[in-house]
């Protein structure tokens, strides 16, 4: 999908497609001279993480594996509240091995945070984390990340991955909605403030 796939539902596109291929190349640039000789496990966090992952790995000369989670946080549609449940666990074990963790976005911070925390608990030789975008107003938990895209205002933003109701997470850019579209109720009859959890 691009943008003219979105008719009146975009309010403004925040990264292009060109600026997020251009940045990944330069991230997995700088991970193949950081891990060169290493043998590195992505972790990708589903679903956001999806598209990321998938041109990274394309991006790397290095022979990186790949795993996936699917974690769920509580709180409102829109927030999470740093209470992560695991949906799905990675089948890979990770003693002893270089985890870099992949995420499509880090907001808060809580999520991520769990996250380092249970993989380090699992032995990892060491676990660092790749974003695609961060939003450093948002932060609630101070989280060291090793590999940023692109820094981002604090507003809800979807596409290349990321969701709202599960939808746009096609577009091939990452930009912001039209009010109109979280505040009418969703054709699909999900809305931003009545779900329980979300999946990532
Ligand atoms: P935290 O707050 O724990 O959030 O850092 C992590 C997860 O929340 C989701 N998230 C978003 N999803 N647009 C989205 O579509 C956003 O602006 C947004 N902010 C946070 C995302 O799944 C992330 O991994
Ligand atoms: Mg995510």
């Amino acid at each position: 999908m691009d943008a003219s796939d979105m008719g009146a539902d975009l309010e403004k596109v925040l990264v292009t497609a060109d600026q997020i291929s251009q940045r990944l190349a330069e991230l997995a640039a700088q991970v193949d001279e950081d891990y060169a000789g290493k043998d590195v496990l992505l972790v990708g966090v589903l679903k956001g993480a999806a598209l990321v992952m998938s041109d990274l790995v394309r991006a790397l000369h290095l022979p990186a594996q790949m795993d996936w989670m699917a974690v769920s946080s509580y709180g409102s549609g829109t927030k999470s509240s740093g209470v992560v449940r695991i949906v799905k666990d990675l089948d890979t074990d990770v003693t002893g091995r270089h985890v870099l963790i992949v995420e499509d976005i880090i907001d808060s911070g809580l999520t991520l945070s769990w996250l380092v925390a249970n993989l380090s608990s699992r032995g990892a030789a060491s676990v660092e984390i790749l974003t695609l975008l961060r939003k450093p107003d948002a932060a609630k938990v101070d989280v060291a990340v090793r590999y940023t895209g692109f820094d981002i205002p604090d507003e809800f933003v979807v596409g290349y991955g990321l969701d709202f109701a599960e939808h746009y997470r096609g577009l091939r850019f990452v930009g912001t909605l039209a009010p109109h579209v979280y505040e009418t109720p969703h054709p699909t009859g999900a809305s931003s403030t009545t779900e329980a959890s979300t999946t990532e």
